[in-house]
């Protein structure tokens, strides 16, 4: 959760206040997450409620998310989809997924919600081996950053035409533009975001929004 969209702290809590929606479940949900070392990892309230209402705005039945973390992104997202809505979210981790789930039912959201434990690209190809290809609606990508372009690749087999994936962290803090950053994590992000820029088969927009998050509309 790095915040570079550069606003003061007094428009930042007014944004957080007056600009996207919040409840008690995840409150309680983040509250527990910024106990790990591992906090910063977790996208934050406004993109939360960008997301969900992506979600809702194009009627999303089907949705995949990589990289699930705590849950909190899948809460959002889950909730705005309808009550036979499907996320199918990805992620490697029983212990932090495990914080994920009390939540999930708490909200009463969790059988929207299919956890696949295991490396993503593994959980995706079985997806588009198992026939899925063209049945999502909306992906979100937020995994480990080396494996982007892989992701995005899946992703886009398994969407519809018209279907939206959101890509978090574009902006990498600010690293994508700092020349002397050669991280693996650095180089893996410059690269998805210029081949995006070239890229015919989608329509994309990439808002600087926290860490960066790019629309790509798959045509
Ligand atoms: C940035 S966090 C996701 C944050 C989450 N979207 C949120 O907003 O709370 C990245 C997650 O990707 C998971 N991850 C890392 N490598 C992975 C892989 N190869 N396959 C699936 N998940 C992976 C990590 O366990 C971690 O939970």
């Amino acid at each position: 959760m790095s915040r570079l969209d550069g606003l003061s702290p007094e428009l930042d809590a007014y944004v957080l206040d007056v600009g996207c929606r919040d409840d008690d479940v995840a409150r309680r949900l983040r509250a527990e997450t910024d106990q790990l070392p591992q906090a910063g990892m977790r996208i934050d309230p406004l993109e939360a409620s960008l997301l969900g209402v992506l979600i809702r705005a194009i009627g999303a039945r089907r949705v995949v998310e990589v990289g699930t973390f705590t849950g909190y992104s899948a809460l959002s997202m889950a909730r705005a989809l309808p009550a036979d809505g499907r996320l199918v979210a990805c992620d490697v981790s029983e212990a932090y997924t495990s914080i994920a789930r009390r939540y999930w039912a708490e909200a009463g959201v969790a059988d929207r919600i299919d956890l696949r434990l295991g490396p993503a690209l593994d959980t995706l190809d079985a997806l588009l081996a198992d026939g899925a290809e063209g049945t999502f609606d909306a992906a979100f990508i937020d995994a480990d950053k080396e494996s982007y372009e892989g992701y995005y690749e899946r992703c886009l087999r398994l969407l519809r035409p018209g279907g939206l994936i959101m890509v978090d962290n574009v902006l990498w803090s600010g690293k994508v533009v700092d020349p002397t950053d050669e991280r693996p994590s650095t180089l893996a992000i410059r690269a998805f975001n210029e081949a995006r820029a070239r890229d015919p088969r989608i329509d994309l927009v990439m808002l600087p929004v926290r860490d960066g998050v790019s629309l790509l509309v798959k045509r």
